[in-house]
């Protein structure tokens, strides 16, 4: 960590301006602070950062030779260490990585339009079943509801990813086997849930069409020995590599259920959406890039201004699965206490969460607006309106907007006495009611709207908060292609089952108790 920097930025804090105050005082605030790329704009004023602050920010990330790090994950290095492994998802965009990658894509590309269409224009096939957790569910789950909004989908196209029964049960409910395509993805198909509800598909599909069944299941996996092994014919497997972390795997074959339902021109879309925003991200200089920008307001947010928590807040139905596929994105990737060769870290990725607006505000905004200690908020909202109900757009529009005003200039105490004594009220009333009624404000918050739900702003959308996560990932220090972290629970949960299977093993008395519980 440059610690010098830090105390320089924690100087500026100590004697901040509040954010309405800025405007004042910076009147090429707007400019300065607000940045667009293709469909995308986003809005960084309402943060409680100044010019100055700006400035400092920027040198941080050069302190942690930030375009070094930019060159070697486009190039290809190396940069997942602890699995000796590249990086390299926007190479399935097509930008980035060597012949050999870029040949790679541009063949599976090939091969999974072929398929595609050909299960979308054959008829054969009315509803799709996806199968996969985690990175191999949230970000096909969240692009296929928001997708919806502009793009024609004639499947039935179902989910199943929790090994809770009532997962699988939920999916196949109604469906008929002959007319369902199972898909099962799962880059290492060894995750406990997805092989278990694979297998629960496959006798599904079995008990009605016999040896035929596999026909209708596919896998997509970066482990096609494991696949095959699981049953599945060589021909019906669809590959991917290991240099695609599954947390940014949307991209690749994991995509093919998306791509069979809203067809592989808006799939086509949704990659150069994002090759856009990767293409801004490597050439444009960091003070007037989207993706740094955005990480250091949240550097300047978690390590300068100390918020623990990031709510991210789309006002867009369509997009109320991104704080989920967020949570992993970030938590995930960032949420590490090592430095790449070991050492301790400072403060790193803050929790991330939040639910679609405007539901919000009528259940968590009273603490974002006067809770402590609050937190920074990214707001997202569509400018176009894909429901046909335009009152409805402008009133969900409106809310939004409001929102991040009123956590700015929040409502002081004195304007509060002035409405009441104007409303009669006592001043032992006043003494009362006013703190209560008063809104502290100068909470921070940034606004991106898309100009609408399309495949390319989507894209652009998903790859900017994966260029963010890359960023402040090199400023904590941190790998963030790895998930150690969730290794030991699988284990656990392994040698668990076993034991309420009847197998001995030993525990603390509290999890010894629990197993008890359900042991037959
Ligand atoms: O347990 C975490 C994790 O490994 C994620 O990183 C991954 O996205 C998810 O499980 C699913 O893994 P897989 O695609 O290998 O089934």
């Amino acid at each position: 960590m440059p610690t010098e920097r830090y105390a320089k930025l924690e100087a500026i804090a100590a004697k901040a301006a509040g954010i309405s105050e800025l405007f004042k005082l910076e009147p090429g605030r707007m400019d300065e602070f607000v940045l667009r790329e293709g469909p995308l704009r986003a809005d960084f004023s309402k943060q409680a950062i100044s010019a100055e602050a700006k400035e400092q920010l920027f040198h941080l990330a050069a302190d942690c030779q930030l375009e070094h790090w930019r060159k070697k994950f486009f190039d290809g290095d190396k940069i997942n260490t602890t699995e000796d492994r590249a990086v390299l998802h926007p190479a399935l965009r097509g930008v980035g990585g060597d012949k050999a990658v870029q040949k790679q894509v541009k063949d599976m590309r090939a091969k999974l339009r072929g398929f595609a269409e050909k299960i979308r224009n054959g008829g054969k096939y009315k509803s799709i079943l996806h199968i996969g957790i985690g990175g191999s569910d949230l970000g096909p789950r969240l692009i296929a509801d928001a997708l919806a909004a502009s793009t024609d989908n004639p499947f039935e196209l179902r989910f199943a990813e929790n090994v809770d029964g009532a997962s699988i049960n939920d999916a196949l409910g109604g469906l008929d086997p002959k007319t369902t395509l199972v898909i099962v993805v799962s880059k290492s198909f060894s995750t406990q849930e997805t092989r278990m509800n694979a297998e629960s598909a496959r006798d599904w599909l079995s008990d009605k069409l016999g040896k035929k069944a596999g026909a209708n299941f596919i896998a997509v996996t970066a482990n096609r020995a494991g696949a095959e092994e699981f049953g599945v014919a060589s021909d019906q497997i669809f590959d991917f590599w290991d240099w695609v972390g599954g947390r940014y795997s949307v991209w690749s074959a994991v995509g093919l259920s998306l791509q069979i339902a809203f067809g592989s021109d808006a799939f086509d879309e949704f990659l150069d959406g994002a090759a856009a925003m990767d293409k801004h991200f490597r050439d444009t200089p960091l003070d007037q890039n989207l993706p740094v920008m955005m990480a250091m307001t949240g550097i300047w947010n978690r390590n300068v201004l100390g918020y623990t928590s990031v709510a991210v807040i789309p006002y867009a139905r369509r997009l109320r699965k991104l704080s989920a596929f967020l949570q992993q994105l970030e938590m995930e990737s960032n949420g590490k206490s090592k430095t790449r060769d070991g050492k301790d870290t400072g403060l790193t990725c803050p929790i991330m969460w939040g639910d679609e607006g405007t539901n919000g505000q009528h259940a968590f905004f009273q603490w974002l607006h006067q809770g402590t200690p609050g937190a920074p908020v990214d707001f997202v909202a569509v400018l176009k309106d894909h429901e046909s109900r335009p009152e409805h757009h402008k009133a969900l529009l409106a809310n939004c907007f409001a929102q991040s005003e009123a956590l700015m200039i929040g409502k002081p105490e004195y304007a509060v006495r002035e409405e009441m004594s104007e409303a009669g009220y006592s001043d032992t009333d006043m003494d009362v009611l006013a703190p209560q009624k008063t809104f502290p404000g100068n909470r921070p918050s940034t606004t991106i709207t898309l100009d609408e739900l399309s495949p390319s702003a989507l894209g652009h959308l998903i790859a900017l908060y994966e260029h963010k996560v890359f960023v402040q990932g090199v400023i904590w220090g941190v790998n963030s292609f790895d998930q150690w972290g969730v290794e030991l629970g699988k284990i656990l949960a392994k040698t668990i089952l076993k034991e309420i299977d009847g197998e001995a093993a030993e525990h603390d008395p509290s999890t010894e108790a629990l197993i008890g519980l359900v042991k037959d």
